[in-house]
């Protein structure tokens, strides 16, 4: 039986969520990115490394590119969590801004995550306060989905998280 791993990296809760519910139902090991030692990872057949988005990087991606010589036998899967709803091209555009080189080919599965301005630290509210400004100033026509999602969530407390999001994840895993 093939052996998987589980890494996440998670600011305020959802990639971790999503990363339990991805154990449970696979079976695998679960640990964070941060720390974890290549050596171990490289003995799983299956990685898969989820990450939040935070002004469009996924979170722990380096801990791929870093390491993506000794783990090219390997199945690696991404899945990414973010608070925009699913768009095709919002997400082809977080693929292409975060998957070169070496990682140009792995799947990536997008998941939706939550949203709580009072639980984000200073910085993250800062700067979500000011990109919030910004995007007031633009017709509400020409939003992208992540600017919706930005402007629907101002002052709010969302969760999205959902089961549902890690079905296309399982199903090409052949899980479900
Ligand atoms: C500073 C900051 C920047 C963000 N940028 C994006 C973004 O570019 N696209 C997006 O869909 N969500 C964005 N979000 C929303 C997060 O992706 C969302 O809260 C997600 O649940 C984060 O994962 P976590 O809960 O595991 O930390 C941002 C959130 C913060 C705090």
């Amino acid at each position: 039986m093939k052996k998987g791993i589980i890494l996440y990296q998670s600011k305020y809760g959802a990639t971790k969520k999503y990363a339990e519910w991805l154990k449970e139902a696979t079976g695998f090991d679960c640990e964070k990115t941060k720390g974890a030692a290549i050596r171990k990872i490289a003995e799983y057949d299956i990685i898969i490394l989820g990450g939040g988005i935070y002004a469009s990087g996924i979170a722990g991606l380096s801990f791929l590119k870093k390491n993506m010589t000794l783990l090219k036998d390997k199945q690696v899967i991404v899945f990414c969590v973010g608070a925009s709803p699913y768009e095709e091209d919002a997400f082809n555009e977080i693929r292409t801004h975060n998957f070169k080189d070496a990682l140009k080919d792995l799947p990536c599965f997008y998941c939706r995550g939550a949203w709580d301005s009072d639980a984000m630290s200073f910085m993250d509210r800062t700067l979500c306060n000011m990109l919030q400004k910004a995007v007031a100033k633009q017709d509400p026509a020409t939003y992208e989905p992540w600017q919706k999602a930005l402007m629907s969530a101002v002052g709010q407390k969302c969760d999205w998280t959902d089961r549902k999001y890690l079905e296309p994840l399982l199903e090409y895993m052949g899980i479900q």
